[in-house]
């Protein structure tokens, strides 16, 4: 490499790096409610959402109108120097959403940083090092986040070491397994209970971290059974139970948060980011005021946590949600599309699972009549991908192997939209699969 003290000069051209991986060609011009319109003229019914973020849709106009106001009065009013009014009037809008008795907020930017505040936390409410997660769990990319995610070996290869006292247990998978259900969860419980006699003492034991529906690592929904067993260990233990709610949280499954899914549960902390803002970067962690307490003031922090935009977007997502009922929605909706993809699965062999809650729908391709244990097949998933992306509809694939095509529109969905991306879904399957003479 050679050593120079002259800037590069006018001659240099800088490029995005390769490190970034785009999943389509499309570059956007603008974007508005479910669509998103490229520069290349083209008109783009959006199945991806910026992966799960913009819940109220693309540039809402009340979020933009919160935003740019905000914009006008203050932009990044340092929360560790002084205090703004939206932060104030944001942690007061989440009071009445938040699980009973998590009452104290910590901000940050993004979830894995929110992940990350969490697990500092819980180890210092405990004193205790280790960390329980479950396989195909995805918590982030920065360095600890990554050693918390099983998602793929994608996310942590090759920058090793990660950080130590993470241990996995099994998540309870029944169609990889070719279980039921419940034949999963007894297997996963029983599993977890077998790591705390063999390698980790519950007493030593942290945390439990979860995510209500696997994202990255499948679009799988966590069965609530499942989540009661780890609660019921938790209190056992004295072990604090963190629900990653992240890509699950606000509205998206069709209840406010996706651990709701499962009767009565309440977790001790809660983490959410994503659609918290409708596409600013915030983020946040929960709990009751005792276990904030337990960690020393300043002992979490940073420069652009819970900036004053991004809150006031916050709120304006809050506020839309409700009044426009996209909850609700999201559940209905939702509905419309698993049932259509359900009806889908059938016709294409290789479907061998549809899967969701609310508006997080997976399809997981496998390598049709391989018999045994569904082989995962990611070819199948990233052609489809491709080819909705060829009928002007996007989408993204996800799980471990890569065989699994997710579709996460926004909440404020409507039915033709749904019907629609069910159409160029099924289109692009009959392109993928061959099967296109009886669509006209
Ligand atoms: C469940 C979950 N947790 C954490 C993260 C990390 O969030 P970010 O990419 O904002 O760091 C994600 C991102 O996809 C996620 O889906």
């Amino acid at each position: 490499m050679t050593v120079t003290a002259e800037p590069a000069g006018f001659t240099q051209t800088a490029h995005l790096s390769p490190v970034l991986k785009q999943a389509t060609p499309v570059v956007v011009d603008h974007a508005r409610g479910s669509w998103i319109h490229g520069t290349d003229g083209r008109d783009y019914l959006d199945f991806t959402t910026g992966i799960g973020v913009t819940s109220t849709g693309h540039c809402h106009p009340r979020v933009v109108a919160a935003a740019q106001a905000q914009c006008a009065k203050i932009i990044h009013a340092q929360y560790t120097t002084v205090m703004h009014e939206p932060l104030l009037e944001l942690t007061a809008k989440l009071g009445p959403l938040l699980p009973a008795g998590l009452d104290s907020v910590f901000y940050a930017n993004s979830g894995s940083e929110a992940v990350e505040a969490a697990i500092r936390l819980a180890r210092m409410a405990t004193g205790r090092p280790n960390i329980v997660v479950f396989q195909g769990g995805f918590h982030g990319r920065t360095v600890a986040a990554a050693s918390l995610t099983s998602a793929g070996t994608r996310f942590s290869a090759g920058f090793s070491p990660l950080m130590p006292g993470v241990h996995m247990a099994p998540f309870p998978y029944a169609y990889r397994y070719g279980w039921d259900t419940d034949t999963a969860i007894d297997f996963a419980l029983d599993e977890l209970d077998y790591l705390f006699a063999t390698r980790v003492a519950p007493d030593d034991a942290a945390a439990f971290l979860i995510e209500p529906v696997l994202g990255d690592g499948g679009y799988l929904p966590t069965p609530p059974r499942f989540l009661q067993g780890l609660r019921e260990r938790a209190d056992t233990h004295g072990i604090v139970l963190i629900v990653d709610e992240v890509q699950a949280g606000f509205g998206r499954t069709g209840k406010f948060w996706g651990h709701q899914h499962a009767p009565g549960l309440t977790p001790d902390i809660l983490v959410t980011a994503k659609g918290l803002a409708s596409g600013f970067p915030i983020s946040a962690i929960a709990a009751p005021t005792a276990l904030m307490a337990k960690a020393w003031p300043g002992s979490q922090g940073g420069t652009y946590g819970g900036n004053a935009v991004a809150a006031a977007a916050a709120i304006a997502t809050i506020d839309v949600i409700a009044d426009e009922n996209l909850v609700e929605n999201a559940r209905v909706r939702g509905e419309q599309l698993l049932a259509g993809l359900r009806a889908l699965a059938g016709r294409f062999p290789a479907i061998g699972d549809v899967r969701g809650l609310g508006l997080m729908a997976g399809i997981e391709f496998v390598i049709a009549g391989s018999g045994g244990r569904p082989q995962p097949d990611a070819t199948a998933a990233a052609a489809v991908q491709r080819a909705t992306t060829g009928r002007d509809l996007l989408t993204l694939t996800c799980g471990p192997a890569g065989n699994v095509v997710r579709l996460i529109p926004a909440l404020i969905v409507s039915e033709d939209e749904i019907a629609l991306g069910l159409d160029r879904f099924e289109r692009a399957c009959a392109e993928v699969f061959g099967d296109g003479d009886t669509l006209g």
